[in-house]
């Protein structure tokens, strides 16, 4: 390992800089609560994995979504396994950003000077839930499907740009081959890269900052 870490620094310069993130102090008091965000990480890189997998199989388009999914599911070897992972993987990703989110809330780790991670971890929260609904269309059977019309339908009771919104969403009046293609693209490629980018950011940050001590009785 030393001369594997030579090898690399001599080349690299970085190896200390690893060290450090690797090796930094955190407060002896945090508990399990303080271990949500990189659970949340762990999911995510577990949603990415499995995800690229499945799309070597699937095909966004209405014509074959659905016989794709159930070739993965009947056919190809382990892909019930890999999409059952993906789909409890999912919730599992949403329920632990929401205890994440409530930890940092009550720990009060949200204050001065970790706004902006806070700020950065609101919109995370959206993307999360946007994963779960560009995601749940993709089987394209009734549930996606009228699942999807009830959410575009909700979206359109918004004041002023509530149409608006449905038919880009929908890419049309009526769920079809646009919309499925929307989703697919959202799901796998624009929130996949916003997510990656805004996850960077926001460990970035804890990284600098270090994470907050948990809050004292006396102080
Ligand atoms: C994909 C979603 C997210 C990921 C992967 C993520 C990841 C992390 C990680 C690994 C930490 C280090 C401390 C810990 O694990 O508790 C952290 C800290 C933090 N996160 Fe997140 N997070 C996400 C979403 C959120 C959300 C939704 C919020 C709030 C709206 C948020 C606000 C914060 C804050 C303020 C800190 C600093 C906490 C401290 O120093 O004690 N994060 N996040």
């Amino acid at each position: 390992m030393a001369d594997l870490y030579d090898w690399v620094n001599d080349r690299l310069g970085i190896m200390p800089g690893l060290v450090y993130v690797v090796r930094r102090k955190i407060p002896a008091d945090v508990n399990w609560l303080y271990t949500f965000g990189s659970a949340t990480l762990f999911l995510f890189l577990v949603q990415a994995l499995t995800g690229g997998l499945l799309a070597i199989y699937y095909s966004p388009s209405p014509d074959h979504a659905y016989a794709s999914i159930q070739y993965i599911m009947n056919d190809v070897t382990y892909g019930s396994l890999v999409r059952g992972i993906h789909h409890w993987s999912a919730s599992g990703m949403v329920l632990l950003v929401v205890a994440h989110m409530l930890r940092v809330f009550f720990t009060g780790a949200y204050k001065y000077p970790r706004e902006m991670s806070w700020m950065v971890g609101v919109v995370l929260l959206v993307l999360t839930l946007a994963f779960g609904f560009t995601g749940y269309l993709l089987p394209w059977d009734e549930k996606a499907y009228w699942a999807t019309v009830v959410g575009t339908n909700i979206a359109g009771a918004m004041p002023l740009v509530g149409d608006w919104t449905v038919r880009l969403l929908r890419g049309g009046a009526d769920l079809g081959v646009l919309t499925l293609n929307r989703f697919y693209a959202m799901h796998v490629m624009l929130l996949p890269m916003a997510a990656t980018v805004l996850i960077s950011v926001h460990v970035a940050m804890v990284i600098r900052q270090g994470i907050s001590y948990p809050p004292r009785r006396d102080e």
